[in-house]
């Protein structure tokens, strides 16, 4: 495959979502761009809050509810996190207001809800679609990885998951 390589992750409860998130983590770097997708509840934030652990940024990473963007600056001069909900904007007009341009090239920027909105903002990225197991089974996800681009053309074969 050239250009996009995608994996499956299961992850069984919360704790694991976190912990993947903390090993996906150990890949990124400035610049590098993560839209996520899935349902409400589905675990965009809990994967969001492992990275946020494993970039050793400054938290608390939540679902932000009346803020769309927050900035959580590196305690360790690294990247910092860049992490927006495009839940409620209108367009990608909106999602250009928030001038996410202006701080992809030094953070790690993660979309939630950006899916068909937020791919216009890198030629490199992850997208990542997490959806449940079957009605009332278990708290068993699935989380499909794709790398879209150069950057993620061989990244994620060395990972054994
Ligand atoms: N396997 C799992 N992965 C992620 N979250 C899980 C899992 N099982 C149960 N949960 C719970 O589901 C909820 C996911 O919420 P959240 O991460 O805010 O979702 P989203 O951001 O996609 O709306 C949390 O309460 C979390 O504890
Ligand atoms: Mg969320």
């Amino acid at each position: 495959m050239s250009g996009t390589e995608a994996v499956v992750v299961q992850v069984p409860a919360a704790g694991d979502m976190q912990a993947l998130g903390v090993r996906l983590a150990g890949l990124l770097r400035a610049g590098d761009l993560l839209v996520l997708t899935g349902d409400l509840g589905a675990g965009k934030t809990t994967l969001t809050q492992g990275i946020g652990e494993g970039l050793k940024i400054r938290g608390p990473v939540t679902s932000p509810t009346f803020v769309i963007a927050r900035v959580h600056p590196s305690l360790v001069d690294g990247p910092a996190l860049v992490h927006v909900d495009a839940y409620r904007l209108g367009g990608f007009a909106e999602l250009d207001d928030l001038d996410l341009d202006a701080s992809l090239d030094d953070s790690v920027t993660i979309v939630e809800w950006g899916e068909g909105l937020a791919e216009g903002l890198a030629e490199d990225r992850l997208e990542i679609t997490i959806s449940r197991g079957p009605a009332g089974a278990s708290e068993q996800r699935a989380v499909k990885i794709i790398g879209v681009g150069p950057r993620w053309a061989a990244a994620l074969d060395d990972l054994a998951w």
